[in-house]
């Protein structure tokens, strides 16, 4: 079993046979449900909220990883605790006092991320590296499932590999977006321990056999 941590994005499940769909996750090699919350204002999309979310973790069986595309997430953070979240990310561009965030996420009892948009350089973690249980890179613009991977995101990868061996610091890295077997080998290589993907497992015609193929390829 690879080192490699797999998260189906529930974002490119069937919401018609959402319980399915989440027992099918359950059922596979994948390590977390990685959930996907969109506002329509700090993304321009709406996806799912809490009643939704509520139903996801009464049929999950494995940790909730919650990524919170939204305006102002300090106002939601008990309620994620309280829903089940595993790890909370926000996005740094959304989060004016982030360090007040991070340690707010942790006071209830989550591990805490921060998601970093494709246009925001790694660098701007360097004074909160430190007390991130988990970044994640976006590896395309947040808002929607089945866009095509940005191919920059693994000179990301590797400043943040260096930024966290400077610093001595070790969070999960986990990368979003266009994720499939033809780069899941080479953004591990990058420095990628945590893989979302949402189309490319859902869109197949066995998910569950999908998963264990990144899993495997993943390492
Ligand atoms: C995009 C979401 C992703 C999305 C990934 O805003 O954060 O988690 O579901 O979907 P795919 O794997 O289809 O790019
Ligand atoms: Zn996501």
């Amino acid at each position: 079993m690879g080192k490699t941590l797999i998260a189906p994005s529930l974002l490119a499940a069937d919401f018609g046979n959402l319980q399915r769909d989440v027992e099918l996750v359950n059922q596979s090699e994948a390590d977390w449900h990685h959930l996907d919350i969109m506002d329509g204002h700090f993304v321009p999309n709406i996806s799912y909220g809490m009643p939704v979310m509520k139903a996801i973790a009464k049929h999950a069986t494995k940790p909730l990883d919650v990524h919170l595309m939204i305006s102002d997430p300090d106002r939601y953070i008990s309620t994620f605790a309280v829903l089940g979240a595993d790890t909370l990310t926000v996005h740094y561009e959304a989060c004016t006092h982030l360090h007040r965030t991070i340690q707010a996420i942790k006071k209830e009892g989550m591990n805490a991320g921060v998601a970093l948009n494709p246009h925001t350089p790694v660098k701007v973690l360097k004074d909160i590296l430190h007390d991130l249980d988990l970044v994640l890179v976006m590896s395309v613009n947040p808002g929607y499932g089945g866009q095509s991977f940005i191919e920059n995101t693994y000179t990301k990868l590797r400043a943040l590999k260096k930024m966290m061996e400077k610093q001595g610091v070790n969070p999960l890295v986990e990368v979003d977006g266009g994720v499939s077997s033809e780069n899941a080998r080479a953004l591990v290589e990058a420095g990628a321990n945590v893989l979302v993907a949402g189309s490319f497992v859902f869109n197949s015609k066995d998910p569950g056999g999908t998963i264990a193929d990144l899993k495997e390829i993943a390492g």
